[in-house]
C-alpha cells in the first residue's frame, strides 16, 4: 500500500552571515569533486530510532519549507503530526534513514532515503532537499553520497528518485536528467485531486444510494478503521483480505520501473497500521465482500489526520480480477465519498496517485470529479551511473556471485 504525506508556515531561512564565507569542510565525505567548502558543514545519518530530539523540530520545519515551495496553495499538515511521523515505527521491510546537512546548528538540507530490503533490496530510493539559498554548492551531492554510505549494508545496484516539474527547480532538474543525463521517466505518476467544495452533493448521494442497493444480494460493503477489523460473523478474514491487497498490488501498473511488486501479508498490515497510528493518522477502509462467504473482493482506503482532516490521502482502490466489471470499484469510492462528506466537514480535498497508464482507475476518478493536479516523474538508473553523474565515489560493488561452472 502506498501514499505520501507532509506540513506549517514561518520561513526563517534567510541567509546567515555566519555561513557566508566558507572555510574548511569539517566532515570527510565520499565525494570526489572539490566543491567550495561550507563552513562547519556536517553530514549526519540516522535510523528513525536514532534521530536525536534536537533535530526533530528543525527537520519538521525543513519538510514544511519543502512543501511550501512545491505546493504553496495547500494547507500544511500539523507540526505535531509531522513530528510524530518522524518517530513512527517503520513500515514492514522498509529501512528508512534520515540524512541531514547541518552547519552551525542549522539544517540546510536533508534526505529520507530508504530501501525495501525484502522485495527490492537492490533499489535505493532518494529524495534530497536543500534550502533554495544553499543550492548549487554541493550539498545535494553530499546528501546523496551520505545516503549511499548509510544504506551500504544493502546490496544496492540501482537508484531511484522522483521529480515534480511544477516549480522552477523541478523543471530545471527535469531538463538536467532528461536532456543532460539522457534519462526518461520510468513511471509517470498522475497526482489527482478532488476538491470537495466543487462536488454536487445531491448527485453523489443519489448515485451512492442507487449503487449501494445494486450491491445486494451477492455483495455487501464492510467498513473498518485502522485495525478494528469487521466482526467475525461477517466472514471477514484478514489473511484473505491481505491476499486481495496483494492481488490488487500486482494489478497496478509499474510502467517501466524495474521492480518487484511489494508483498502484502497480515504482518505487513499490522506494521502499516502501527506506522499510521504512530504518525497520528488514521485509515478508513471499505471492503466489498461476497455476501455468502465474506470473501474480500474489492477495497478502497484513505488516510488522514483526525485532528486536521483538511487533506485526505487516497491509498489503494482495487478489485480482484475475477470480480471486475461489476461496478464494485466505483461503488466503494462513492461509499467512501459519502462518509467523508458526512463525517469530515473540514475536508478540503482528496489526493490520489495513479500511474498515467492506469486507464480504468483514471476513468473512475475522472467520473467522480478528480482532476489532474500535477505529475510526478519517477526515474531509475544504475547506482554507478548516478555516482558518475554526480561525481560521487561509487561504493565498492558487492561481490559478484561465484560461477560454479568455473
Ligand atoms: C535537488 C537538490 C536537492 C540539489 O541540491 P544542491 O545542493 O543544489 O545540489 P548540488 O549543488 O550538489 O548539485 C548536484 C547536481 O544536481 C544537479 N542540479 C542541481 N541543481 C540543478 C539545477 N538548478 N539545474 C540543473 N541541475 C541541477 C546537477 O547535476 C548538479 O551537478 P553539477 O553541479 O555538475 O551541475 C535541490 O535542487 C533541491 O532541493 N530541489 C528541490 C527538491 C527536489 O526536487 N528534489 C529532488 C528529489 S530527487
Amino acid at each position: 500500500m502506498t501514499a505520501s504525506s507532509s506540513a506549517d508556515p514561518r520561513l526563517r531561512f534567510d541567509s546567515d552571515p555566519r555561513f557566508g564565507n566558507a572555510l574548511a569542510m569539517s566532515h570527510p565525505s565520499p565525494v570526489v569533486r572539490a566543491e567550495p567548502p561550507i563552513d562547519g558543514l556536517v553530514l549526519h545519518a540516522f535510523t528513525r530510532a536514532e534521530l536525536p530530539e534536537r533535530f526533530v523540530a528543525p527537520l519538521v520545519e525543513l519538510q514544511q519549507t519543502r512543501l511550501r515551495e512545491r505546493f504553496p496553495e495547500d494547507p500544511l499538515p500539523r507540526t505535531a503530526q509531522m513530528a510524530l511521523e518522524l518517530r513512527a515505527p517503520a513500515m514492514a521491510a522498509w529501512d528508512p534513514r534520515f540524512v541531514l546537512a547541518e552547519a552551525g546548528g542549522r539544517l540546510l538540507g536533508f534526505d529520507e532515503p530508504g530501501v525495501d530490503f525484502e522485495d527490492n533490496p537492490q533499489q535505493l530510493w532518494l529524495d534530497p532537499y536543500v534550502l533554495p539559498e544553499w543550492r548549487r554548492r554541493g550539498i545535494g551531492r553530499r546528501l546523496v553520497a551520505k545516503a549511499i554510505e548509510a544504506l551500504s549494508e544493502h546490496p544496492i545496484r540501482s537508484a531511484g528518485f522522483s521529480l515534480v516539474p511544477r516549480d522552477p527547480i523541478g523543471r530545471a532538474l527535469q531538463a538536467r536528467v532528461e536532456s543532460g543525463w539522457g534519462l526518461a521517466p520510468a513511471i509517470v505518476g498522475r497526482k489527482g485531486r478532488l476538491y470537495l467544495s466543487q462536488l454536487d452533493r445531491e448527485a453523489i448521494a443519489a448515485q451512492t444510494a442507487e449503487r449501494e442497493a445494486a450491491l445486494a444480494p451477492e455483495h455487501r460493503a464492510l467498513f473498518f478503521e485502522l485495525d478494528a477489523l469487521p466482526a467475525a460473523e461477517t466472514g471477514f478474514d484478514l489473511a484473505d483480505f491481505c491476499d486481495m491487497v496483494q492481488e490488487i498490488e500486482n494489478l497496478m501498473p509499474l510502467e517501466d520501473l524495474a521492480l518487484e511488486p511489494e508483498r502484502f501479508s497480515p504482518e505487513r498490515f499490522h506494521a502499516l497500521t502501527a506506522y499510521l497510528r504512530g504518525s497520528g493518522l488514521t485509515m478508513w477502509n471499505y471492503v466489498a465482500v461476497e455476501a455468502a462467504t465474506g470473501r474480500s473482493l474489492g477495497l478502497t482506503n484513505i488516510s488522514f489526520d483526525p485532528e486536521d482532516p483538511r487533506r485526505i490521502s487516497q491509498w489503494d482502490t482495487g478489485v480482484r480480477k475475477a470480480a471486475q466489471g461489476r461496478g464494485l470499484g466505483k461503488t466503494l469510492k462513492l461509499l467512501m465519498l459519502r462518509k467523508i462528506l458526512a463525517e469530515l466537514p473540514e475536508a478540503k480535498f482528496i489526493r490520489t496517485d495513479n500511474a498515467a497508464s492506469n486507464a480504468p482507475m483514471l476513468a473512475i476518478n475522472t467520473a467522480l470529479g478528480f482532476r489532474e493536479h500535477h505529475r510526478e516523474l519517477g526515474y531509475q538508473l544504475p547506482l554507478a551511473d548516478l555516482c558518475r553523474r554526480l561525481d560521487i565515489a561509487a561504493p565498492d560493488a558487492p561481490p559478484a556471485p561465484i560461477d560454479a561452472s568455473g
